[in-house]
């Protein structure tokens, strides 16, 4: 998968499937399932990493996380969360960071949040650097401090036509796709409507032209998570401490290991 299937994919009205992932394993799993696109997101910090928020995730760590991910896929699109402080102080780091982001982790393009018109003129320069970007717009969670929490946003006219105006924008600074986040679903249908790139929605209702999810939280193992949009296709959690439960068990009693898995 490259960027400019991306488009192709709008065209024909397929719909697009990215799946966040971390680590090589993970990756590969979700690559053999199919997804088009894997973002190694920077949610890694609350996912996976115990954080409250995404804000204490370095660079170092993106990279460290993007490169695993690197090595277990053949076929998906992979796309490198820039972290909180690592695009936004000005143009010329921006470019050196999402650079580094590219050449050390081998991921295909970068995502970064927002669209006020200063993002925009990053986004600008980025693409002209020959670095893909992803844009992200609605609940942005690196300013999850501004906004006062998870919360949707769009939901007032003015707020709404502020969204639709930032997705023309990303669009016309070069963006090959941009994520809508808790935004309600008619405010995606028109996004979705007014830009000639994808728009890959997570809590934004039906009509994106895409949908990611956080992988431990769809395949219910991080089980104390709940938000509204979210649809559990497995139960995780639940197996590994059944299955950890039923080992322990086994050792505590004496029936593991038995002669089969003994030299
Ligand atoms: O970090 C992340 O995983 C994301 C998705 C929720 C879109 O930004």
């Amino acid at each position: 998968m490259t960027t400019r299937d991306f488009a192709g994919r709008k065209r024909k009205g397929d719909k697009l499937v990215v799946l966040t992932a971390y680590d090589a394993l993970f990756g590969r799993l979700v690559d053999e399932a199919g997804v088009d696109a894997i973002l190694v997101g920077d949610s890694v910090g609350t996912a996976l990493l115990g954080h409250d928020t995404t804000l204490p995730v370095t660079l170092d760590h993106m990279i460290y996380h993007a490169a695993a991910v690197r090595r277990g896929v053949k076929r998906a699109l992979i796309v490198i969360d820039m972290p909180f402080l690592t695009y936004q102080a000005s143009i010329e780091r921006a470019i050196l960071n999402c650079g580094r982001a590219i050449q050390q982790s081998g991921a295909s393009a970068v995502k970064v949040e927002g669209g006020s018109p200063e993002m925009l003129d990053t986004v600008h320069a980025l693409v002209r650097t020959g670095i893909p970007v992803m844009g992200h717009l609605g609940f942005t969670p690196q300013s999850v401090n501004t906004l006062g929490g998870a919360r949707v946003q769009g939901r007032d006219a003015g707020e709404a036509e502020r969204l639709i105006a930032e997705a023309k924008g990303l669009e016309q600074a070069g963006a090959f796709a941009v994520v809508l986040e808790l935004v309600p679903a008619a405010v995606s249908a028109r996004i979705t409507a007014a830009v000639g790139i994808p728009t890959i929605g997570i809590g934004a209702g039906a009509e994106c032209d895409g949908q990611v999810l956080v992988l431990p939280d769809m395949l219910g193992l991080n089980d104390t998570f709940e938000p509204k949009f979210l649809k559990r296709y497995a139960e995780m959690a639940e197996e590994v401490r059944s299955a950890v439960r039923s080992w322990a068990a086994e050792v505590r009693s004496g029936v593991y290991p038995d002669a089969d898995h003994s030299f």
